[in-house]
């Protein structure tokens, strides 16, 4: 196992005061405190435009969110917000906001001995981030005498061509290097296992092929429906905040090559190599929906056009199914399914490899003629596991043939699994870049979908609590695939 190492650093978070913020990066910032990862090596400057805040009340804020999770704790909360958090606006961002930001970062740095290292965390909205980026590298703030690193949240980018601007707005004032761009997906636990899983266990890795595979479907459902982010939502929609990028990282991870390397620059070149072999995607290759009222769990809940802050008019889809075909030779022929959405009937992230079934079956003829294709079911959420399924005989007789699995759970072989938040904190403090995305395949994820966004496809309606529009169910047969229950 290769430990960690973080150096001391000035951890910067703009959207200090923000959702973000406090739903995550707090919380992990302290639990991996309480860890012993971070002990007299991070101290954390909020900043906002916000100009009534003060370290003193921003050590309030963060003790109220650290109390909500975490009652017990209430000594160690109390001196880690006391010792290790600051605050600093940046009043309406102008140049000299920024002078003295870096102004009161240079203050810790010689009051707490710190060699310069700097971490600058943009978890504003998107809209921010150009400006931002722009006026670090005005005041000088994207170099210093030990290293900066910065660090972006998703969405990143609209569409294919304002990725690319905004790569090259970075570009000109930080270097790849420097760059860590988040997909949280990255940061669970489950999703790095795969890489595990495929590539320590060779009994699987020579089956994960086209002569073996009929079909891979990888779902992310939500029951939930978009809160109070109606302001982000309805100009993006599902396929932006989650096919994109989300889905696409479990899709690549699936259907990547063995890298030369379990490194950065080996793994992010065959997840590149993936992306660029998935043929143009057509509109009938995909389907679109949005929810409706209906009954989720027993609670009416409302359509998406009634949620609060949505146009009433809004054509943003919150579903979205596609079948994908990766043109190489591993696998071409297979489809990939990808499906996610709002308001479906329950919580669930799965990867579900489908099996081809046998050639014959050569039990037909003794009335055992239901033998399903073996499966290979990673569920990711809610509870994180690996589900073998496969055909066997049931007791007694006529012959029967039922599904079994071999069922694993990580809950009852480990301790609690990390938040992401803190696996992915943890990795920047400490240079380790391989479970962020690069600026090629943030580019090439979107020259994949951008098309699609731009052909606008028809939105059907799907009462929220079902498992979208049946149209999407047309992706499937097409295919003439039927779904394991
Ligand atoms: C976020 C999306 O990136 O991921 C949200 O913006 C979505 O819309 C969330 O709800 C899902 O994350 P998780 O970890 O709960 O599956």
């Amino acid at each position: 196992m290769i430990e960690k190492k973080v150096e001391p650093h000035i951890f910067v978070v703009f959207g200090g005061t923000g959702d973000l913020m406090q739903r995550s990066i707090i919380p992990a910032l302290y639990e991996l405190t309480k860890a012993g990862h971070l002990k007299n090596n991070c101290l954390i400057l909020g900043t906002a435009r916000n100009a009534d805040l003060n370290d003193k009340t921003f050590r309030q804020m963060a003790r109220e969110i650290l109390s909500k999770i975490s009652l017990k704790q209430k000594d160690i909360s109390n001196s880690w917000c006391d010792d290790c958090l600051f605050y600093q606006s940046i009043g309406e961002e102008k140049e000299e906001d920024f002078a003295a930001l870096g102004e009161r970062i240079r203050q810790l740095e010689v009051k707490h001995n710190f060699p310069g290292n700097r971490i600058f965390y943009l978890a504003t909205p998107p809209t921010a981030f150009p400006t931002t980026i722009e006026l670090l590298g005005k005041a000088g703030l994207n170099k210093s005498r030990g290293w900066t690193r910065l660090v972006i949240e998703k969405p990143f980018g609209r569409d294919l061509e304002s990725a690319q601007k905004l790569n090259k707005l970075i570009h000109r004032h930080f270097k790849e290097t420097q760059i860590y761009r988040i997909d949280h997906y990255l940061g669970k636990e489950t999703v790095q296992n795969l890489l595990v899983f495929r590539f320590a266990n060779p009994i699987f890795e020579s089956l994960w092929n086209r002569d073996r595979i009929q079909n891979v479907q990888i779902t992310v459902a939500e029951d939930s429906g978009i809160g109070k982010r109606a302001g982000y939502f309805d100009h993006a929609g599902v396929l932006r905040d989650m096919i994109q990028n989300h889905l696409t990282q479990l899709l690549t991870l699936t259907a990547m090559e063995i890298p030369a390397k379990f490194d950065v620059e080996s793994i992010r070149a065959e997840k590149i190599k993936v992306l660029k072999s998935i043929a143009p995607i057509k509109t009938n290759q995909v389907a679109f929906g949005q929810y409706v009222e209906g009954d989720i769990n027993g609670k009416h809940v409302p359509g998406y056009l009634n949620e609060p802050g949505v146009a009433p008019d809004s054509t943003t889809e919150t579903f979205v199914a596609m079948s994908l075909d990766i043109a190489n030779w591993r696998w071409n022929g297979v489809p990939f399914f990808l499906r996610t959405g709002k308001r479906l009937p329950s919580r669930l992230t799965q990867i579900v490899i489908n099996f081809r079934l046998p050639p014959v079956s050569v039990f037909d003829p003794l009335g055992g003629s239901d033998v399903k294709a073996n499966s290979l079911v990673i569920t990711l959420q809610p509870d994180e596991g690996f589900d073998l399924c496969f055909e066997m005989k049931a007791l007694g007789e006529p012959l029967k043939i039922e599904t079994q699995r071999l069922h694993f759970r990580y809950a009852e072989a480990f301790a609690p699994l990390p938040d992401a938040y803190q696996t992915l904190l943890l990795d920047i403090m400490s240079g380790d870049q391989t479970l962020f995305v690069s600026a090629d395949e943030v580019e090439e994820s979107w020259r994949l979908y951008t098309p699609i966004i731009e052909q606008k496809p028809p939105v059907y309606p799907y009462p929220a609590g079902t498992w979208g529009p049946p149209e999407a169910n047309r992706l499937f047969e097409e295919k003439k695939i039927s779904e394991r229950d």
